[in-house]
């Protein structure tokens, strides 16, 4: 498939990246700001948010991001709607568009609607002439490159295609960290031509040791495989935090002393609230699905315990602040301390806190939500989003909840003032340094704090006068 016009060095090779998404834009950025001889073009349908890439205020917040486009944009990085123009520029095209969960049809709450990256394909298809290579960045269910591939073969002009997978690893929040030092690269493919073409862009900044290589098939699955280790760890640490509270030990604890066997390790282990974000569930509910399709049922079962596990501990957390202030919370002010589905990232997708707000609104609750990062229109959205039913509608009693019972403010002492209780559902850094003793007094007494992150001293805000609930430990009363 690859002609040998393609020339080995990554000197004049122009890319292009569809989808200017939390993947999209940082990974563009850093490989413009790497290889300054390189043009990368991230292409995106969404106006708004391209013009936002193109300002000060860029539409995704990610701790240096801002530097790095700075420093790249406007030399040889641009951002454009353009689609066409983009891929008919490139010799690299980069798929980094979104593949949520189906909501509708076969497979639906499982398998990813690969929507739009077929239309991506389709897009390709038609505007390529000569040779391009097609690179897989988005998270697919195993196989899609074969569809993609299948697309590509029937372009109207003649064009020729490599199709890579190059699955994205970066989390947010530590985005820039992720992709400046990576554990490691993964490229998947056919062609060796077209693997050591995109090789030779990442080999710019990354050891060549750090650089895998695996068949198209490996490289996709290797992804999803990644997400849901990651993610069962989150599970099997909460799950242990359940046993932690009926039992007197501390998850914090069992978590160090597990964590120093090197075999274990003691990343992934902080129990929490539930994990949310954009790749975990969406990528577990896929490989479920992967599972049921090849006839492998246990397997499917045993992955999807990690999700329901993960909603049981977002439920055990809100029925747990129902039950300690005395069994209701209607008309009650809870202050919700952040609402991004972990800290340094303005994403809310799947945060805990939109499931623990739903259930505390169900129960009557007023709540007062801050968030450093994320806007009071993106949390009014995701609770709308929240209470929407099978046909997709909102009905009438929970959008007069939201608008009644929801107040969004922006600083933390606002949110507490005068509320019954605190729920900490974001470890940002700044919760940490807040003056508790002015939290306490301006609160309903007694005054509750439910630590859904652990990230407060327990014991300290027991001395200040508060009844502290953590995740995985006793609950602390006031001293
Ligand atoms: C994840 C993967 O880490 C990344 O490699 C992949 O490319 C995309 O998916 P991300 O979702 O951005 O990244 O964040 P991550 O740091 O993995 O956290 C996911 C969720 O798990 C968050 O809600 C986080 O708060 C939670 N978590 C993580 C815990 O509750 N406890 C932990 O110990 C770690
Ligand atoms: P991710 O976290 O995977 O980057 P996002 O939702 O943040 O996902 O970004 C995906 C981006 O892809 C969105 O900005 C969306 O507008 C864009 N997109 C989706 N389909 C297309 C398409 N066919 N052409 C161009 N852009 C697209």
């Amino acid at each position: 498939m690859s002609p040998s016009s393609i020339p080995s060095s990554p000197n004049n090779l122009r890319i292009c990246c569809i989808g200017a998404g939390y993947v999209g834009g940082p990974t563009m950025a850093m490989i413009a700001k790497q290889c300054p001889e390189i043009h990368v073009t991230v292409v995106d349908l969404n106006q708004s948010r391209i013009d936002q890439w193109n300002s000060d205020v860029l539409p995704i917040y990610e701790p240096g991001l801002k530097e790095v486009v700075e420093q790249a944009r406007g030399r040889n990085l641009t951002f454009s709607t353009d689609v066409e123009g983009g891929i008919r520029s490139s010799d690299m095209i980069f798929i980094s568009v979104n593949t949520p969960t189906k909501t509708h049809g076969m497979g639906a709450g499982r398998a990813a609607n690969l929507e739009f990256v077929e239309k991506c394909a389709r897009r390709i298809a038609e505007c390529s002439v000569g040779h391009k290579i097609v690179v897989e960045k988005s998270t697919l269910p195993v196989r899609t490159a074969e569809a993609v591939k299948r697309i590509l073969k029937s372009a109207p002009n003649g064009a020729t295609f490599d199709v890579l997978s190059n699955p994205e690893f970066l989390a947010e929040g530590t985005a820039i960290a992720d992709l400046l030092a990576p554990d490691r690269v993964l490229i998947g493919g056919e062609s060796a031509s077209a693997i050591e073409r995109l090789a030779q862009v990442y080999e710019r900044w990354i050891p060549r040791e750090k650089i895998l290589t695996t068949n198209l098939w490996s490289s996709e699955l290797s992804k999803l495989t990644a997400n849901a280790f990651l993610a069962q760890r989150v599970s099997s640490i909460n799950a242990i935090s359940a046993l932690c509270e009926a039992t007197g030990a501390d998850v914090d604890e069992v978590a160090k002393a597990i964590g120093t066997d090197s075999r274990i390790g003691p990343k992934f282990l902080k129990a929490s609230v539930g994990f949310g974000g954009s790749c975990f569930q969406k990528d577990i509910l896929n490989l479920v699905y992967l599972c049921e399709h090849f006839g492998l049922a246990d397997v499917a079962r045993y992955w999807e315990q990690v999700v329901v596990m993960n909603d049981y501990q977002k439920k055990r957390f809100s029925t747990n602040i129902v039950r300690t202030l005395f069994h209701t919370v209607s008309d009650k002010q809870i202050a919700i301390w952040g609402f991004a589905f972990k800290k340094d990232t303005n994403d809310t997708r799947e945060s805990a806190a939109i499931y623990v707000c739903r259930d505390l609104l169900e129960e009557g609750a007023r709540l007062v939500i801050y968030d450093p990062r994320v806007s009071e229109k993106q949390i009014r959205n995701d609770l709308l989003h929240v209470f929407k039913d099978q046909s997709l509608e909102v009905s009438a009693r929970h959008r007069q909840l939201i608008e009644k019972n929801v107040t969004v403010v922006s600083d933390a002492y606002q949110a507490s003032n005068q509320a019954h209780a605190i729920a900490v559902m974001t470890e940002w850094d700044e919760f940490k340094q807040l003056d508790m003793h002015r939290v306490h007094q301006n609160m309903q007494q007694p005054a509750f704090l439910f630590d859904g992150r652990n990230i407060l001293p327990a014991e300290k805000l027991a001395s200040i006068g508060f009844e502290v609930h953590g995740i995985g430990r006793s609950s602390t009363l006031p001293s």
